[in-house]
């Protein structure tokens, strides 16, 4: 089985992908991967669903090595270039692979970092979200006993309150919370799969985006919105209306206004959240 993306053309995004985009919650990465039970230095971190390698090339002065893993052949180029010029290539193998069949051998990796990628398994929550679950079994074989798994991704309250812009594409949002698996079947799966201490970390004050995310005039340009595979969920019909009314309330300048208060649930809610989870040891 191949588990690819069926709505968002990483292909397409590769080029503008690093504009919108930073290794936030980097730091929560570090610090989780130093309370393991390996030494940071030594650790094998595989980067499951790498992209253009943002969190690679952050992680990879800081850890032995990294086995970095995408199913997009466009998204690891910019990966190996971006690893190439910042002089880490000794420390980072790239594999095109999907990240429910590793091409890794069994108990080899110390760690596992996945980056807002589960929602991209195609998947069917009414059925318990198999694929996730294949997924998170994968991520188990390849872990050494004791070893760490941490998954960044968005919870349902986030989708819903944590992205000012959301606010516009409430379809979209709804769309997206399908795909999402929420915080709770994600805890399940992860005992089921392997994994004990399962806990959490929000970061509240993280924005994925970075600046980029203030900058509300963003939405009108194609490369702002690859930043965020919500839009590749909006249809052209749904869009052009948007497009308009942000150009309106860019000429009469209230454009400020509006992201303010879309925007002020962020705070208590967070964007992103990290679930953390190491391998049973029995
Ligand atoms: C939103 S990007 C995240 C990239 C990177 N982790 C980051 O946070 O910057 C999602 C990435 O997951 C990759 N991807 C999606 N489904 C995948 C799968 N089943 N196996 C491997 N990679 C996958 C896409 O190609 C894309 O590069």
């Amino acid at each position: 089985m191949y588990l690819m993306s069926s709505y968002q053309n990483y292909s397409g995004a590769s080029h503008t992908y690093d504009k919108t985009r930073a290794p936030v919650g980097i730091e929560v990465i570090r610090q989780v991967l130093a309370d393991g039970p390996v030494s940071l230095q030594h650790q094998v971190v595989v980067d499951g669903g790498c992209g253009t390698g943002l969190y690679t090339a952050a992680l990879a002065p800081a850890v032995g090595q990294i086995e970095a893993v995408d199913i997009n052949p466009e998204m690891l180029a910019q990966a190996r270039s971006k690893i190439a010029s910042a002089g880490y290539r000794g420390r980072v193998l790239f594999h095109q692979a999907p990240i429910d069949l590793l091409p890794l051998r069994d108990e080899s990796a110390d760690a596992v970092m996945v980056n807002q990628v589960l929602h991209h398994l195609p998947d069917n929550a009414a059925a318990g979200w198999p694929n996730h679950a294949r997924v998170l079994r994968e991520f188990a074989r390849v872990l050494k006993p004791g070893g760490t798994v941490i998954i960044n991704s968005c919870g349902q309250e986030q989708l819903e309150r944590g992205f000012w812009f959301y606010h516009l594409i409430p379809e979209a949002v709804q769309r997206m919370k399908e795909k999402v698996i929420n915080l709770e079947a994600l805890n399940d799966l992860l005992w089921q799969s392997g994994f004990v201490r399962v806990h959490r970390q929000v970061p509240y004050s993280i924005v994925l985006q970075g600046e980029a995310y203030f900058h509300a005039e963003g939405i009108l340009d194609p490369a702002w919105r690859s930043g965020d595979s919500i839009w590749s969920l909006v249809s052209e019909s749904d869009l052009e209306p948007i497009l308009e009314r942000i150009s309106n309330l860019k000429s009469t300048g209230d454009l400020g206004t509006l992201v303010q208060q879309a925007d002020c649930s962020r705070s208590r809610v967070g964007q992103i959240t990290f679930t953390i989870a190491r391998k049973t040891t029995d």
